[in-house]
């Protein structure tokens, strides 16, 4: 995995760069919402999602320039994902990679406006002219983007996460939640990296879309896993939350055991989707064991 490790740490590099060129300096006005939308994005996270874009891209031909810009704005829906969970009125959750979450360290109001200002940054990364010579196709990314953050994607996930507390959900109940709460943005980030390559086509995007319906469920599933089993100093936000707060999730529904065996099963599932591909489909396999192993 030497290989990989090294594929990883180069892609959260590139992506750290894009990123800080992205945000606007701290010194300019608004000042304090410019320094708080640093500080969220900047310095942490795995970068999963980038990794994912940028691993559906090598599938698809893509030059990683082009891509670099999709993989910055999915992980800026995602910050501002995390910096509106953390709110007291959402999880209300004090500690995010490691550090005061962003209400903590600013406050309610500054949160919810990095939220909203992280959001239109995203979209305006992804509709720079010229990105991609095909108008129309890049038009599709911003489309796809605006689904799967939207009432229908991970806002809506959101929505019955937060109306579900204290019930006994069925399986498919909570299934419907997590892919839509982290599964969409996570399909979102694969099918963006491959729609600015030259080689997807419509079996290859179906292909990659049930790999990352798998694997972004698969990505949740261990999610809740790590709440109920990791240290807060690991994770580097609180542990043992979804207990306190009474929520449903897959350790309550399925018990550890079999949510272990649950998000093996979904990483082969992904993986079958790769056979075809052979060697270009490399990263995405070794995404699909990062994300089912991951300690933190
Ligand atoms: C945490 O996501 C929130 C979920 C969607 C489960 P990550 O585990 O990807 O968080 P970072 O970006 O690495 O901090
Ligand atoms: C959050 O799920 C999913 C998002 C859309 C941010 P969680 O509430 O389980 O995420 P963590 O555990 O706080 O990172
Ligand atoms: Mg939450
Ligand atoms: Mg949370
Ligand atoms: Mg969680």
């Amino acid at each position: 995995m030497t290989d990989f490790n090294d594929w990883m740490h180069a892609i959260q590099s590139r992506t750290e760069v894009v990123l800080e060129r992205l945000l606007p300096s701290g010194q300019v006005v608004p000042q304090r919402l410019h320094q708080a939308m640093r500080y969220v994005v900047l310095g942490g996270g795995k970068r999963v999602r980038a990794l994912l874009a940028h691993a559906a891209g090598e599938l698809c031909d893509a030059d990683p320039a082009r891509v670099d810009a999709a993989a910055a704005a999915v992980e800026l829906i995602h910050a501002y994902s995390l910096v509106h969970d953390d709110l007291p009125c959402m999880d209300d959750d004090d500690l995010r990679r490691g550090k005061p979450s962003c209400h903590k360290q600013f406050d309610d109001a500054t949160a919810l406006l990095v939220g909203d200002a992280l959001q239109s940054l995203a979209f305006q990364a992804l509709a720079q002219p010229g990105l991609l010579q095909d108008a129309a196709c890049q038009l599709t990314m911003s489309h796809l983007l605006a689904q799967a953050s939207g009432s229908r994607g991970m806002a809506g996930g959101q929505a019955i996460d937060l109306a579900s507390v204290g019930l006994d959900l069925t399986q498919m109940e909570l299934e419907f939640m997590h892919i839509h709460k982290t599964g969409a943005l996570i399909r979102a980030a694969a099918l963006l990296g491959a729609h600015c390559g030259q080689t997807h086509n419509v079996s290859r995007l179906a292909a990659l879309d049930h790999y990352a319906k798998s694997i972004g469920l698969a990505f949740q599933v261990v999610d809740d896993i790590l709440d109920s089993e990791a240290d807060t100093a690991t994770l580097g936000k609180t542990a043992g939350k979804d207990a306190a707060q009474n929520k449903p999730t897959y350790v309550t529904i399925l018990g550890p055991e079999r949510a272990k065996r649950l998000a093996q099963e979904l990483h082969d599932s992904a993986l079958e989707q790769l056979v075809p591909f052979g060697a270009q489909a490399l990263r995405l396999k070794q995404l699909a064991a990062f994300i089912t192993q991951r300690q933190f």
